[in-house]
């Protein structure tokens, strides 16, 4: 990974390259030149770390004007191969992703564990060869790997979810009477970033009020009373059943953009607009910052969506997302009174349904 980082672009692609070296970062800025112009791209190496070849980062973030990746350098987490007993073809992957990875494979073709996995007893044996459907499986991963790899540059191009859709069964022919693509209307103009923090802004009214939110959470593994205190501009404190604990490090972060009334904590500058689409039946505007995606919505301004990609895996991002409904005024501010929070697992998705905030 660290070697497809930091491998050279031909000279004739580059523009012009900087490089911002410190003792604990190193960044490279260029620009590529592409048939629709100049495409700014970043490289973020930290996290330097001593090792038996040098001091070398673990993180390095890779970010184009279009999207982000982090890709975190794991030479020291043991891979799957090495802690798994029957791996043909994820030789690589760190074993924290082979969970959340497989949870994305399933959710890929809209099947549980068990469609590939044997359970006996009430318990797994993952490496169990029993059932055919795991060998299909193999040789899907076998087929999505190699064609990444040789037909899109080795990005993870292709997921099983691009040809499944969350089905077995996969589309081949194209639904009947046809329709006229000179006939769509052309899509409106994207709006500027600015307009779009200005308009959430206006949306939310008085974000530098204290907040107390109160309602439920409830999820497959646990349900119970919470309690959200938001101080602006940095304190959360968090309550579940009685037991409260204030925020910091990186769950301070998170629960600020889930619960603080200002959830968009980024300049018009690191905001880029990048295409039009749909939450449910609400028409939205889609801005990306860095590995997050924000979505706006296109009639009240206020945000729906914030998706997060922490981490790629060879099989598709590793996602995380909070959904924000039912948006009601809390004394001055806009406040989304259902917040729902979930990744490819499915068990761990929450929901959060408030009764006051004030
Ligand atoms: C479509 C089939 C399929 C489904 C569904 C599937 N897996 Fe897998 N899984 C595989 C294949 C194939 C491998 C072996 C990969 C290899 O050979 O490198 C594997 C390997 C694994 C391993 C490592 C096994 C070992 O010890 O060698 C674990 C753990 C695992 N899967 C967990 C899961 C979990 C959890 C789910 C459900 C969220 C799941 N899998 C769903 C096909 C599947
Ligand atoms: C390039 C497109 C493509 C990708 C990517 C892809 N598949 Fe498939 N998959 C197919 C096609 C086509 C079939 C055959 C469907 C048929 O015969 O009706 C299929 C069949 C299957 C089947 C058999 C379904 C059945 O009902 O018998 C499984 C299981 C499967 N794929 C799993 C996966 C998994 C897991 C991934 C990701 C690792 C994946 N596929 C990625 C195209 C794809």
């Amino acid at each position: 990974m660290l070697l497809y980082l930091l491998q050279r672009p031909k000279p004739e692609q580059v523009r012009g390259e900087r490089w911002l070296v410190t003792p604990d970062a190193i960044r490279r800025t260029r620009e590529i030149a592409t048939p629709l112009g100049n495409l700014p791209e970043q490289i973020d190496h930290t996290d330097f770390r001593q090792t038996e070849t040098g001091r070398i980062p673990f993180r390095s973030q890779w970010s184009r004007a279009d999207y982000r990746v982090t890709y975190t350098v794991t030479s020291e987490e043991k891979t799957v191969e090495a802690t798994r007993k029957n791996i043909k073809v994820l030789q690589g992957m760190p074993e924290s992703q082979i969970f959340p990875a497989m949870n994305v494979l399933a959710q890929g073709i809209g099947v549980h564990c068990d469609y590939c996995h044997v359970r006996r007893d009430n318990k797994w044996i993952w490496d169990s060869e029993e059932k055919p459907a795991k060998h299909v499986g193999r040789e899907m991963i076998r087929m999505m790997l190699e064609l990444n790899r040789t037909k899109f540059k080795g990005d993870v191009a292709l997921t099983c979810y691009s040809c499944h859709r969350g089905s077995t069964s996969v589309a081949r022919v194209v639904p009947l009477p046809p329709r006229d693509p000179t006939k769509v209307p052309p899509p409106d103009p994207l709006p500027s970033a600015a307009e779009l923090l200005q308009r959430l802004a206006t949306a939310t009214g008085d974000a530098s009020k204290p907040l107390r939110m109160m309602g439920r959470l409830e999820s497959a593994s646990r349900t119970g009373s919470i309690t959200i205190e938001v101080k602006p501009p940095q304190d959360v404190q968090l309550s579940f059943n009685g037991e409260t604990k204030k925020a910091d490090g990186a769950l301070l972060d998170r629960a600020r953009a889930i619960y603080a009334p200002d959830k968009v904590r980024v300049t018009a500058a690191a905001l880029k607009v990048v295409r039009a689409d749909r939450i449910g039946d609400r028409e939205v505007w889609v801005a990306n910052a860095g590995t997050t995606s924000y979505f706006f919505d296109k009639h009240s301004g206020l945000l729906l969506r914030r998706l997060e990609t922490p981490e790629e895996s060879m099989l598709g991002p590793l996602q995380e997302q909070a959904d924000f409904d039912d948006y009601r005024d809390a004394g001055g501010v806009r406040m989304p009174f259902v917040i729902t929070t979930s990744d490819g697992a499915p068990y761990t998705t929450a929901v959060r349904r408030f009764s006051e905030i004030r």
